[in-house]
């Protein structure tokens, strides 16, 4: 079996890390070793103990001074959105209507998809992000496309095609009985395969009919292992929108949880604006509210609560994510940036230590694949993310004053971006070093 030593300076969470003093709260090894086997991780503590494990043929890679961490995980993002980011000038459903329909009927063409999927998977690993929780456009082929580049690139990822079937184009459209039809026809052929994971994806309250919600339920109940992913309670236009609609409703939410979509494995973008009555019935169920720093602030839809989420009495899950083409960059070392930035105008802070549990572990424990993907644990899938905190002329000078671990991490999250990525290993193998060096 061959095998591949890496060396660095490893550092993997093992709960929530409450202060950056907090040091019971993760594992780190000034000269650490990992030895990668058949796609997982076969050892992994001190060099020297970890490189006694190895076998003659081991292949030793030195990142030694970088950071080694588990790769991180973007827990909502819209592929077919690469060419809606950076649009200008409008909140949610004008933007939803001006740019970001019009762009995705463009995935009505299979080829169209396939060249997005694979140029946004390569930039998921140029920016060190290993696994995502993605939106495909409405049309089944998209979905094909994504699951077909996942699964060749052996990544793990979790999308589901789109379900909508009112107030949008009418190329956008499908009905009840096609969107079960295309997301069944999907799971059964991907999910489970290789590393790929099924969500049922009903867009939001807005554009599914309940006749549809009713069939996303439906869905759920015939697969329960499956995530379901949808928005809920982004902007107010949104919310009083979703009233009219479901007008026996007691809440937006209430209109998920009449269909059964709440649940462990249901993951809300946004929750921005959710009523206490909303966010005990989301906690009671286990179900994730998702955090989109980039994409509030860049779609003026509010300040989501991190710490008041998290503190209540009824605590939630709560995931991170870019939301790209709402979310303005890749990055969740950028995402995590503007994040801290949400949490302080909420008079609060979030330490670094909690940062990067966030992008790795926690984000794995909020999609419930934590058994398998988000820590550097022995028998684990070996998704690593290199991280370089010297990577600019800036960083580096920042640096020479950056004396502890705590400080360095949070240069990264501050100043960091796909240059501070040196290198992005999936189920194991190098791949950032593996990409075209140019766009087609
Ligand atoms: N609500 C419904 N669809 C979308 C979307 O594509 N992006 C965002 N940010 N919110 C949505
Ligand atoms: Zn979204």
């Amino acid at each position: 079996m061959n095998q591949t030593l890496l060396r660095g300076r490893t550092l993997t969470f093992l709960r929530w890390p409450d202060t950056t003093e907090d040091h019971a709260a993760y594992r780190y090894e000034e000269d650490g070793g990992l030895l990668l086997e058949g796609g997982r991780i076969a050892a992994a503590g001190a060099y020297a103990e970890v490189a006694a494990k190895a076998g003659n043929g081991a292949q030793c890679i030195d990142h030694r001074p970088h950071l080694l961490l588990p790769g991180f995980i973007d827990a909502h993002v819209h592929f077919p959105q690469m060419q809606v980011i950076a649009s200008y000038g409008t909140e949610l459903l004008d933007w939803l209507n001006k740019y970001t329909f019009p762009e995705e009927t463009k995935f009505s063409n299979a080829q169209h998809g396939r060249r997005i999927a694979r140029l946004f998977l390569d930039e998921m690993v140029r920016q060190g992000t290993t696994t995502v929780s993605a939106y495909c456009s409405v049309h089944k082929q998209s979905a094909e496309a994504f699951f077909a580049e996942s699964h060749e690139r052996n990544m793990l990822n979790i999308a589901g095609k789109v379900m909508m079937d009112r107030n949008a184009p009418e190329q956008l459209r499908d009905t009840p009985e096609s969107s079960f039809d295309d997301s069944k026809a999907l799971i059964e052929e991907w999910h489970g395969k290789g590393r790929q994971l099924y969500a049922v994806t009903p867009r939001f309250a807005i554009t599914s009919s309940p006749e549809q919600l009713e069939m996303a339920g439906a869905l759920m109940r015939a697969f329960p292992d499956l995530h379901m992913q949808t928005h809920l309670s982004e902007n107010h236009a949104e919310i009083a929108f979703t009233g009219e609609l479901y007008p026996w409703a007691r809440d937006y939410t209430d209109v998920y949880e009449h269909y059964g979509l709440l649940g462990p494995r249901a993951l809300f973008g946004h929750c921005i604006h959710l009523s206490d009555r909303e966010a005990d019935a989301l906690s009671q169920s286990g179900s994730v509210a998702v955090f989109c720093p980039t994409s509030n602030l860049f779609l003026g839809s509010g300040l989501f609560d991190y710490q008041r989420y998290r503190r209540r009495s009824k605590p939630l899950r709560i995931a991170t994510a870019t939301d790209v083409g709402g979310g303005t960059n890749y990055s969740m070392l950028r995402t995590m940036d503007e994040g801290y930035k949400v949490i302080a105008l909420n008079g609060e802070k979030l330490n670094p230590f909690a940062s990067f549990w966030q992008l790795t572990r926690g984000n794995a424990e909020a999609l419930s694949i934590a058994d398998r993907v988000g820590t550097l644990d022995v028998g684990t899938d070996a998704d690593i993310v290199v991280l370089n905190p010297s990577a600019t002329p800036a960083m580096r000078l920042r640096m020479e004053t950056a004396g502890t671990l705590a400080e360095q991490l949070f240069l990264l999250q501050t100043l960091g971006d796909d240059r501070a990525v040196v290198e992005t290993y999936v189920a194991g193998k190098p791949a950032k070093s593996a990409l075209p060096a140019v766009v087609t």
